[in-house]
This record gives C-alpha cells, sequence and structure tokens, in this order.
C-alpha cells in the first residue's frame, strides 16, 4: 500500500479489491454490501452493469438516502468534471450511468464544470480551459440529457453564487485540515486551498435556492471523496443535510491499466475517432482476456470480466440477454478474441455515431442546460 497515493489531485499505483477496500475502510466509506445493493435494485427495476461488477463499489449514507426516498423525500443528483483536455470513452462512462440513475429515480440532475481548478493545478491557458469546457459539456449533454432536469454549473460563469456561498464553507475550513486531508503543503498555491468550498456547494445550492432543505446523492470516483469528507462534516454545522454518495473505482484503460491515461492518445478511444480509427485502437491495444492462440482459446475460453472490449460491449449494449449470450460463448471458447473485438468495434462506433448526431442540437440548445440562479428546478 505505500506506493498508493490516492488524492482529487494524484493518483498513482496499483489498485487491486484489497487496495479498493483498504481505501475506503481508511477515508471512513462503506462498502456496497448484497442486502444494499438488492433493495436498490428494487428500486431500480435491475441493475446497471456498473453495480453488477462493483465499478460503483461504496457508498456514503446511501441507505439514508434510499430510506428517505421510500418515505417520499425527493433528492436531487449531482456530479462534476475537471475540464482539462478532450473527453474518452473511459471518461464518459460514469456519466452515462449517472444518467440511469437519473432516469431510473426521474430525478434532477446538477453537473459541476470547475474550469476554475483547472487553473490552478494545471499548466494550461484560460483559453485552452474555456474551450475544454465548453466541449466537455457539449459531449456530456449529448449522452442525451434533457434540458428540463439536466443542469449545468461553470464555475467561472456561476461565480457569483458559488462564491458567496462557498465562503459560507470556507469559514468553517482551517489551512491545517486542507493540508491534513489532501495532503498540500505550504508550497502549494492558496487557490487550492480554498477550491473545496467551491466543490461543496453544488451539494447544498439547490436547498439554498428553494428555502428548504433537499437531499443531494453524488456519484464520484474515489479520488474525489476528500472533497466529500469535508463537505460532509461542514455542511451539517451551516444548516444543510451531509450528502449522500456513490462511489467507483478507476476504470481500466484501453491496455488493462488501472487507470484510463488521458495523455497518451493511443491508449483511449475519444469522441472524435472516426470508425476506422476505433477499430484499429480495438484490435492494436485493447486488452484481452482471451488465449494466446486459436487453439487454446476453442479449448479453455476466455475471461471475459478483464476483457476491455467485452466489458465495453456490455455497458453499451441495453439488450442484457445478448449480453449473456456473448458472455457465455466467449467464456467458453466458442466465441474467439477476434471476434469479441469486432463486435466491441461495432458497438463503441455505433455509440459514438448516435453521440455525435446530437451535438449539434445540444449545442443549439446550450443555453437551456445551464444552472438558473434565480429558479434551479
Ligand atoms: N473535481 C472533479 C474533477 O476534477 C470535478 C467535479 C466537480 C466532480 N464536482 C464533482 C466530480 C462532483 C464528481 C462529483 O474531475
Amino acid at each position: 500500500m505505500d506506493e498508493i497515493k490516492i488524492n482529487p489531485w494524484e493518483v498513482s499505483g496499483n489498485f487491486d479489491d484489497k487496495v479498493y477496500t483498504k481505501i475506503v475502510n481508511d477515508f471512513g466509506a462503506k462498502l456496497i454490501d448484497d442486502k444494499l445493493l438488492g433493495r436498490l435494485g428494487g428500486l431500480t427495476h435491475g441493475l446497471h452493469p456498473f453495480l453488477e461488477d462493483k465499478t460503483f463499489f461504496a457508498h456514503r449514507d446511501l441507505d439514508l438516502l434510499l430510506d428517505a426516498f421510500e418515505n417520499g423525500e425527493e433528492f436531487y443528483l449531482y456530479t462534476g468534471r475537471g475540464p482539462s483536455g478532450d473527453m474518452h470513452l473511459g471518461h464518459l462512462m460514469p456519466f452515462l450511468f449517472t444518467k440511469w440513475l437519473q432516469d431510473k429515480f426521474g430525478v434532477h440532475l446538477v453537473i459541476q464544470l470547475t474550469d476554475d481548478e483547472k487553473y490552478l493545478v494545471k499548466d494550461l491557458s484560460e483559453g485552452q480551459i474555456s474551450k475544454f469546457t465548453y466541449s466537455n459539456v457539449v459531449d456530456i449533454l449529448s449522452l442525451g440529457f434533457q434540458p428540463a432536469n439536466t443542469h449545468i454549473i461553470i464555475d467561472s460563469i456561476h461565480a457569483k453564487t458559488l462564491y458567496n456561498n462557498a465562503i459560507k464553507v470556507a469559514r468553517h475550513l482551517t489551512a491545517s485540515t486542507v493540508k491534513g486531508v489532501f495532503g498540500l503543503t505550504d508550497s502549494d498555491n492558496v487557490g487550492k486551498f480554498f477550491f473545496t468550498s467551491m466543490q461543496s456547494v453544488p451539494a447544498f445550492l439547490v436547498s439554498v435556492m428553494k428555502k428548504k432543505n433537499v437531499r443531494c446523492l453524488i456519484p464520484y470516483a474515489i479520488d474525489q471523496d476528500d472533497h466529500f469528507k469535508i463537505a460532509r462534516d461542514i455542511l451539517p454545522k451551516i444548516g444543510f443535510y451531509k450528502p449522500a454518495s456513490i462511489i467507483s473505482k478507476f476504470l481500466p484503460s484501453l491496455a488493462g491499466n488501472s487507470k484510463m491515461s488521458a495523455s497518451d492518445k493511443s491508449s483511449a478511444i475519444y469522441l472524435s475517432d472516426d470508425a476506422k480509427t476505433v477499430r484499429h485502437k480495438i484490435v492494436k491495444y485493447a486488452f484481452s482476456g482471451g488465449r494466446d492462440t486459436a487453439d487454446e482459446q476453442r479449448k479453455y475460453g476466455a475471461n471475459p470480466d478483464v476483457d476491455f472490449s467485452f466489458n465495453t460491449y456490455k455497458l453499451l449494449e441495453s439488450d442484457k440477454k445478448k449480453v449473456q449470450k456473448i458472455y457465455s460463448d466467449y467464456r467458453s471458447g466458442k466465441m474467439l478474441s477476434g471476434e469479441m473485438k469486432e463486435l466491441a468495434v461495432s458497438e463503441i462506433n455505433g455509440f459514438l455515431e448516435r453521440v455525435r448526431a446530437n451535438r449539434a442540437a445540444v449545442e443549439e440548445k446550450f443555453a437551456d442546460y445551464l444552472f438558473d440562479e434565480e429558479n434551479p428546478f
């Protein structure tokens, strides 16, 4: 565990299930057990693949949130994106999961773009960041989010409202807490010390605007947990609920590492990749759970669970029966790795085409998606 480093701005090490469990225990979150999973699946009439395979594996107060929901209380979802580059498939998947939650519970969703954060922590110009902010929002919304229940917060645009609420959090947050939790030191810039206050605001902003407390559920990857640990500590002190959360592991990259790298273009599939590029990347780089030779594969079968192509296919194909059939054919050796790859290629290309086809409509309606500071929903 020595070599494991995990905070919102730095992640390194090899993450396996043992490590994830230890992190969750150290952080003070909880694993999603079968009972909670069953309960959630009962409310959503089935489970998303990310819940089945425990990509979303931990939580904070998800049980309490479901209690409240079953008692007729409303809640909303909040998630976000740091716009420091183009989005690849691995970045989009958690948004598809969040959309699934939104559709199943019929609730509003707030998405924060932390352009201020990326300016503070990355060596990028304001111009570069605002370009990524715009294109990231369009990419996310093109997954099919509706303006009526999806609300984009861009830190630099909603700055006044965010700032006026962030100071309420900052008043209760000491520099020593920030140092302890995030591992910041005296040589980090002061903006980083303040920033977590900005990321906490969407977790209570709706309550401020509506002048009544509304519960919030935040899906995020485990590296963001520090922010919400702090938010959960401070929000009750200023009159709001602790936000609940549902927490994911890191998605494996195309080549099967523990995190999809944004720096190496060949290591991920981008929305802008054409059909040929997608096929090339999958055939050449996609980590396979199959055997070295066709003979061995026919004899012993593959391990679909670690196979990038199978896992991506499973996320994008909504017909569970089809997925089940592919799983058993691939597992048994009836299906070869090359065939699995071709299937994933056509599934991914179909998905990317559908997403790209939505772009123009989203761009036209861009303003309708922006969080309305007077009247949130
Ligand atoms: N800080 C996150 C990032 O860099 C973006 C973010 C803001 C976020 N609010 C969030 C992520 C809420 C998950 C949930 O990616």
